[in-house]
């Protein structure tokens, strides 16, 4: 089984080889667009292709989508709804329509609200391209959807344990086994890779806050064992093949009902994190999410957990080394001698953007057996200069104000309490850090900022540099320069400035406003879905950019085409490609979700009596419900998705 598995990852150290020697080759002037992120077999497919050297974007951008409830791509290229919210994992139970499947048929099927998503190959055919496995984050739930009457806020008098543990399962990740077969890509079932992780699989910790006293609960008096992720929002992968999965708002699932025994310094922390109502009362039915009972449980939260998706037994473990807070997502590069940074946003307004760097280096012989270089490193965070330069600032206990005269105990207490420690070191308080994405030739550091519309007011941080717009209500994208994956300053600029010329917007094509997901394949085409929120979107200023979308960019010219349009109020998030990039998963997240207020003008109302009023994607039955889903999307003619 061992050696199976070895040989059904990707090569990784001529991978690390091929990576390097590309970036000297551009240091010396003979370098392509090219990236070497991925196989070497994609990389010269696309070299050799004539089409792709004219320009990286080829296809023809579609218009924008108003109130249209499907998803729509260019002429030549086909969308097809691949997995959905409920869809077996394996060979477990269908979904039924009537949102009556039970909570122990909801921990057999696909969860809620798919987020991120990430594409392994299984085997080499075809440059791993016909055969691998897709891992996704189900972010959150609408539970007037999940359930036939509702939620807590619904039916108060109906939310049972068994809800509870619907809710609870729905969260989390899926695994599941995918396949190109003759009449085209499908779910492999039943399949030995198949795995649903929730917010109640038992899970490990690791790192400096592993065992210490900021984690024990009376369920676990040695702090370390942990049940549960749940807010996955975005992800990473691993140079080493893992899955790291970042877990966003979670403070949105306790409850603090007393503050009575509570420290003083307890109650700052929690409401520097936000911690006080439980949108979801689950503390109702499981008392661990009642904070006032069980202080600790909100420090098990807010971390970057690893699992290896080829090992369907793999424990998941907790990163603590790499901090605590809304994590959106996590990405990477890789220094000459084989160093690793992981860069990762806190997406919530007026918050940080921070670095890890491992202490040791990545050894590509080793595969998952890397996964101790999480445990050992510096936790960085960003300050933008105004002038275009960046620091970062890194967060270690007995170092500048991070100490005992400042209400530091050790470097747990800075890990747990990372927002604390960030805010005493001055770092640049940012417009909603959401994806970040690193060029794989360049190294180039994107970072999406959705919008901040309490930027300028009073009391709060003014625009600056970095942050240029009071009432960020459009977002931004910001590029870092480092002149090594290990550097700890850096050189910035605003990339894009998103929203319309009238409201200085600089987009060099099709517009659109609150970039979130980004990635930049290895073409070097810079992926960006947007998630203008559903109380916003097809109406006011954010008519005129329709439906949430996926635009494709290139970072050299900005040039910028809007590739696909979602459903009635979804966002768009997530996004994956084979390496041969002939094959694109999208995640399509909460359609739905609310009606837009142009539909409310006809007093057009959700509820969990009426989940389809505002979409009915993706099954439009008369009786159904809007599903998130991943969406399957290839080119008629085969070829390279986006040239
Ligand atoms: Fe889960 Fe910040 O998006
Ligand atoms: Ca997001
Ligand atoms: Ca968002």
């Amino acid at each position: 089984m061992e050696n199976d598995k070895a040989k059904k990852r990707i090569d990784l150290e001529s991978l690390i080889n091929l990576r390097l020697s590309r970036r000297k080759a551009v240091q010396y002037g003979f370098g392509t667009l090219f990236s070497a992120a991925l196989p070497l077999p994609a990389l010269s497919e696309t070299i050799v292709s004539n089409e792709v050297k004219k320009g990286l974007l080829s296809f023809k951008a579609i218009p924008i989508a108003d109130l249209l409830d499907e998803v729509v791509v260019p002429e030549g290229y086909r969308a097809e709804v691949f997995y959905r919210w409920g869809d077996p994992v394996s060979d477990g139970p269908e979904f039924e329509m009537d949102a009556s499947n039970t909570a122990k048929e909801q921990i057999q099927q696909a969860g809620m609200h798919h987020d991120a998503i990430q594409y392994y190959s299984l085997s080499q055919n075809n440059n791993g391209s016909e055969h691998g496995l897709l891992v996704m984050n189900h972010e959150y739930i609408d539970a007037q959807i999940l359930h036939a009457d509702g939620g807590i806020f619904d039916s108060p008098e109906t939310y049972t344990l068994e809800k509870t543990l619907k809710e609870q399962y729905a969260h989390g990740m899926s695994v599941i086994e995918v396949k190109k077969l003759l009449t085209g890509w499908d779910i492999v079932r039943p399949s030995q890779y198949a795995r649903r992780i929730t917010a109640a699989t038992a899970m490990s910790v690791s790192g400096p806050v592993a065992g210490t006293k900021y984690i024990k609960t009376v369920a676990d008096p040695e702090g370390r064992e942990i049940l549960g992720t749940f807010n996955n929002c975005s992800n990473g992968k691993t140079p080493w093949g893992t899955y790291l999965t970042c877990e966003e708002n979670f403070n949105d699932y306790f409850d603090v009902s007393s503050l009575s025994g509570i420290s003083q310094k307890q109650q700052a922390a929690w409401q520097r994190y936000s911690i006080n109502k439980s949108y979801y009362g689950w503390h109702k039915n499981d008392q661990r999410f009642n904070a006032s009972l069980h202080p600790n449980e909100p420090n098990r939260f807010g971390w970057i957990v690893e699992f290896d998706p080829f090992d369907p037994d793999s424990k998941p473990i907790k990163r603590t080394a790499m901090g605590r807070f809304s994590h959106e997502n996590v990405a990477h590069n890789i220094d000459e001698n084989g160093r690793i940074a992981f860069y990762s946003g806190d997406d919530a307004r007026f918050e940080y953007i921070y670095k890890f760097i491992t202490q040791d280096c990545w050894d590509g012989t080793q595969g998952p057996q890397n996964s101790h270089l999480l445990d050992d490193g510096v936790l960085h965070v960003a300050r933008f200069n105004e002038d275009g330069s960046g620091d970062w600032l890194p967060l270690v206990y007995g170092q500048g104000t991070l100490n005992s005269e400042n209400g530091f105990a050790d470097q747990a207490d800075v890990l747990v309490h990372a927002r604390k420690a960030a805010d005493s070191l001055g770092a640049t308080a940012m417009d909603r850090p959401e994806w970040i994405t690193t060029h794989p030739e360049s190294q180039d550091v994107y970072v999406s900022m959705t919008n901040n519309s309490k930027r300028g007011e009073k009391g709060k941080p003014d625009k600056g540099a970095a942050n240029p717009r009071n009432n960020n209500k459009f977002g931004h994208i910001i590029k870092l320069e480092e002149d090594d994956a290990t550097s700890t300053n850096f050189n910035w600029d605003v990339f894009v400035l998103a929203g319309d010329e009238k409201k200085h917007g600089t987009i060099n094509g099709d517009i659109y406003a609150n970039p979130d997901g980004l990635m930049i394949d290895s073409r070097g085409v810079l992926w960006v879905q947007t998630d203008v929120s559903s109380s916003k979107l097809n109406t006011g200023d954010f008519r005129q950019f329709g439906n949430n979308k996926m635009l494709a960019v290139d970072p050299n010219t900005g040039e910028t085409r809007r590739f696909l349009t979602g459903p009635i109020a979804c966002e768009i998030t997530g996004v994956t490609m084979t390496p041969d990039l002939k094959t694109m998963w999208v995640n399509i997240q909460h359609p739905g979700e609310d009606v837009p207020e142009i539909l409310k003008q006809d007093g057009t109302r959700k509820s969990a009596s009426k989940p389809n009023a505002a979409s009915n994607w993706p099954d439009h039955q008369a009786k159904g419900r809007p599903r998130s889903a991943t969406v399957l999307i290839t080119k008629n003619d085969g070829g390279i998705i986006g040239a």
